[in-house]
């Protein structure tokens, strides 16, 4: 019988990438993958170090592994991705019981790594990073949905002062635009209608001379390809002809990721954004004067070392200029290893709760007045999923990102649709299909 292995992801969507790909390569050879954790042959936790709470979680599953391990003591647990370059020295020495550690760039070393593994030799570690290493020839197993995620690039070269990225993922390199063309037309021939294109920085894609926009300009030529995201472009890079194409087609989503970070130019500067409070904003009116209507979201981090009341005052000033359609906000973790954990002045942890709390406060008026901006007007929504609330309602996504509920009807899954906006409460929207009879005599 084929060995069976159970895999679980925590981080960014790239770590969801890096699964299929794993699940891919794994299936390839062999391997059956299992729901079921506990009859597994091989356990495996593709994992997150961005902030400590994500390694927490890490740590605490593999606390769990452990007493699954000693009911089976066969059980081969394996643990991958961007805490593997850290945890190798804790696993060797703390954690026996993980037998295989990976890091992003060793995927392809799985397979035999597991079969060594069953002839019972110590652990096996790789955790060297590559200057190369794209997997551009392997194809991913997915789940069965709507979106599909394609890495383009991997590893980040930006170094902010407070991120671990480019030390768990390495440089930054990317995949061929062909590489990626098929894989997204194979997406679309498997049933997918949309692809988010994923990396680090994905306006500084570069491959054998062309660009981001270029990408883009292929990718949305795909046939039957009803819907292309990205995720993250950097402040910096973001560049005028990539605003044109996405003008240009109407399957590239009206919505645009940009991290603002933090508002102050000190603090920007400590964290080596290389964009000022100035030049972010300027950004922000390119694409909106670009892309009408379009939706912007943001990260950003509170607490950062050193900063003060005025210089967190200047981040919500401006989160009040842009009134950002939404922000995912983080309290400032250190990070050993990166430069920022070196820093003295470490802001202390309830003035960090506390500024979070401001921020989401803010962030939550900002969100309901963007979505109230559009109540009365018909949006191209694409039906997702069931709403949580109501088996008679579907939940979907506009172009600019923003969830819509409204009743079934006749619509089904992956059908893109009129929806007109009727209601905004909280973050989400209310909508009503719009019969196309309708809209001819609207
Ligand atoms: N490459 C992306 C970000 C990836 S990490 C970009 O540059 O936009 C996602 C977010 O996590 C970052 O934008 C940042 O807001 C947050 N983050 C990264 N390191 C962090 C840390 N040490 N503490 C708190 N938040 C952090
Ligand atoms: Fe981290 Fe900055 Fe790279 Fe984003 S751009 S992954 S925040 S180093
Ligand atoms: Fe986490 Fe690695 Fe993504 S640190 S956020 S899983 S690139």
């Amino acid at each position: 019988m084929s060995k069976s292995y159970f895999i679980e992801t925590y981080g960014c969507q790239m770590n969801v990438a890096d699964s299929e790909l794993v699940s891919g390569l794994l299936t390839r050879e062999g391997f059956s993958e299992t729901k079921d954790i506990h009859t597994a042959d091989a356990i495996f936790v593709n994992t997150c170090a961005i902030r400590e709470h994500a390694e927490d979680k890490v740590h605490s599953r593999l606390g769990y592994y452990h007493q699954i391990k000693r009911k089976n003591p066969k059980t081969i647990i394996g643990v991958l991705g961007c805490m593997a370059q850290n945890l190798k020295e804790d696993i060797l020495e703390s954690k026996p019981f993980v037998d295989i550690v990976l890091g992003p760039d060793s995927y392809r070393r799985l397979p035999e790594m597991i079969r060594e593994r069953s002839n019972e030799s110590s652990h096996l570690v790789d955790t060297k990073l590559s200057r190369f290493e794209v997997y551009d020839d392997m194809f991913p197993s997915r789940n069965k949905g709507i979106n599909a995620w394609i890495s383009i690039m991997r590893g980040c070269d930006k170094f902010c002062t407070f991120c671990i990225v480019p030390f768990t993922r390495g440089r930054e390199r990317s995949r061929s635009v062909e590489g990626i063309v098929q894989e997204a037309a194979q997406a679309v021939s498997d049933g997918f209608i949309e692809v988010t294109l994923l990396g680090q920085n994905v306006n500084s894609y570069h491959h054998e001379g062309q660009k981001f926009h270029e990408l883009l300009d292929a990718v949305a030529q795909i046939p039957g390809l009803k819907r292309i995201r990205y995720t993250s472009p950097h402040p910096e890079d973001m560049t005028q002809d990539v605003l044109n194409v996405m003008a240009k087609y109407d399957n590239i989503c009206n919505y645009v990721h940009l991290p603002l970070q933090a508002g102050n130019d000190e603090v920007l500067n400590r964290m080596n954004r290389t964009y000022t409070k100035d030049q972010f904003l300027a950004r922000v009116n390119q694409i909106r004067n670009t892309l009408p209507n379009v939706g912007i979201s943001t990260d950003i981090i509170v607490g950062f070392p050193g900063e003060n009341e005025a210089e967190f005052q200047e981040t919500m000033d401006v989160m009040e200029v842009v009134k950002f359609d939404s922000a995912f906000t983080f309290k400032y973790s250190s990070r050993p290893g990166t430069k920022a954990a070196e820093f003295d002045d470490h802001v202390p942890e309830d003035e960090k709760q506390h500024r979070l709390e401001r921020l989401i406060e803010m962030q939550q008026k900002h969100t309901l007045f963007r979505n109230k901006a559009i109540v009365g007007r018909v949006e191209m929504v694409l039906v997702e999923k069931e709403s949580k609330r109501s088996k008679k309602q579907w939940a979907g996504r506009t172009d600019a990102n923003k969830w819509v509920v409204f009743n079934k009807e006749n619509a089904k899954i992956k059908d893109l649709i009129p929806v007109k906006i009727m209601d905004a409460r909280g973050i989400t929207l209310h909508g009503e299909i719009v019969q196309i009879q309708e809209m001819e005599a609207a």
